[in-house]
């Protein structure tokens, strides 16, 4: 979380991600699997439209990660090495154009050399309505391009931490 530096600590942006992705995923999984189907059904049964989508798009890989026989793996293979992942990262708009967003993506990747994160990625959609250009500002590579089950085109940036 970013906080100004005044007495007010007033909240200004803050940064959402796991510096080992295998691992997060599976404690989420291990421990909080139903909680999570219970709170998504609930917040799908008050929104038909996105149900419908997400039965016709994301319905059936979801069940198979999160229940089949290839669910998440619970640990790394030996050779491999810990990928960090930011999952969301916002300013508040009146802050944006400060270096707020920077600062957040440093700290992070900050505390993934220190959790020996081999590589930092995070996805974004691709156009105006992503932040492509602001990783592409601040160093970041763009890796992978796909569009997602929705049809939404999607980028992958890394950033390399060894
Ligand atoms: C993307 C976001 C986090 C950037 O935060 P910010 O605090 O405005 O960014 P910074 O001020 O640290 O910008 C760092 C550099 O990137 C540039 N930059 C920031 N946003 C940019 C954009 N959308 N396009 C191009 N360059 C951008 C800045 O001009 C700055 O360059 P400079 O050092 O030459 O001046 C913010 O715009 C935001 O919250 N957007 C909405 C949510 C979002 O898209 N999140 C990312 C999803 S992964």
């Amino acid at each position: 979380m970013a906080v100004s530096n005044d007495a007010e600590q007033q909240q200004l942006g803050f940064l959402i991600g796991s510096t080992n992705q295998v691992l997060h995923v599976a404690d989420v999984l291990g421990n909080h699997r139903w909680s999570l189907l219970f709170s998504g059904l609930t917040a799908l049964s008050v929104r038909p439209r996105v149900l419908l989508d997400f039965v016709k798009t994301r319905a059936s890989p979801y069940l198979k990660r999160t229940f089949g026989r290839r669910a998440a793996p619970t640990q790394l293979r030996p050779t491999e090495s810990a990928t960090a992942v930011i999952i969301s990262l916002v300013v508040l708009p009146m802050f944006r154009g400060g270096g707020i967003g920077e600062l957040l993506v440093e700290e992070f990747l900050e505390r993934a050399r220190e959790a020996r994160s081999s590589k930092a990625e995070l996805v974004t959609t691709a156009g105006p309505s992503g932040a492509g250009d602001f990783y592409d500002k601040i160093g970041w590579d763009r890796v992978e391009e796909h569009s997602s089950k929705d049809g939404t085109h999607i980028h992958t940036y890394r950033h390399d931490l060894d």
